[in-house]
């Protein structure tokens, strides 16, 4: 308790919002996962849908996330970047796709993985940075293109999210937060 005092009074602790946008679940469950970390490492975290955030009033930092499909972020992800595009521009915040899946050493095309112009708008607004993990495809597909896919990927590599990884990358938002310079 009076060490989280101590850290709060030295700005050590950040108020850090974890938006993402995810249709079938897998997206959230690794903005889960980012929180859990920021979480261990004293902050305070908020990790919640894009579409129910109002303001970044309250955050001193933001990381937000979305699932990709057909080569394009989520609407709400989309829709988020765009309205609060001046708040972000001077917060510290990050950014992470979620998508590939099926056998990795093939290469995709990179656009598939990032949509650009979504990666050009955050490095606009000045990103601290932006990464790629693997997806998962839905466990119960529903419609024709998702049995398909689900079909078409062998069973090992349904689920490409690697939770190491993952949590490595939480981990050095945390570092980052860590000073009351960034935090700031
Ligand atoms: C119809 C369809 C299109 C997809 N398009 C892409 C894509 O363009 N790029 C990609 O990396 N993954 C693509 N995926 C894989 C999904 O992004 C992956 O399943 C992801 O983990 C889904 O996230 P969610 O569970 O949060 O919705 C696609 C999946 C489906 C079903």
């Amino acid at each position: 308790m009076h060490r989280a005092g101590r850290r709060r009074r030295l700005g050590l602790i950040a108020h850090v919002l974890i938006a993402h946008a995810s249709k079938r679940g897998s997206t959230a469950e690794i903005a889960e996962a980012i929180a859990e970390v920021l979480r261990q490492a004293g902050h305070e975290v908020d990790c919640k849908p894009a579409e129910d955030v109002g303001d970044l009033a309250a955050c001193d930092a933001v990381v937000l996330g979305s699932a990709v499909y057909m080569k394009r972020w989520r609407g709400d992800a989309k829709h988020f970047l765009r309205k609060h595009g001046h708040e972000l521009s001077e917060l510290p915040f990050w950014v992470f796709s979620s998508g590939p899946v099926g056998d990795p050493s093939t290469t995709p095309d990179p656009a598939w993985l990032e949509p650009p112009r979504i990666i050009d708008r955050a490095q606009q607004l000045g990103v601290r940075d932006h990464v790629v993990f693997g997806g998962r495809v839905p466990a119960e597909p529903e419609g024709r293109i998702e049995r398909s896919m689900v079909e078409h990927t062998p069973a090992e590599y349904r689920d490409r999210r690697d939770w190491d990884e993952i949590r490595s990358w939480a981990q050095r938002i945390a570092s980052g937060l860590d000073s009351p310079v960034a935090a700031a």
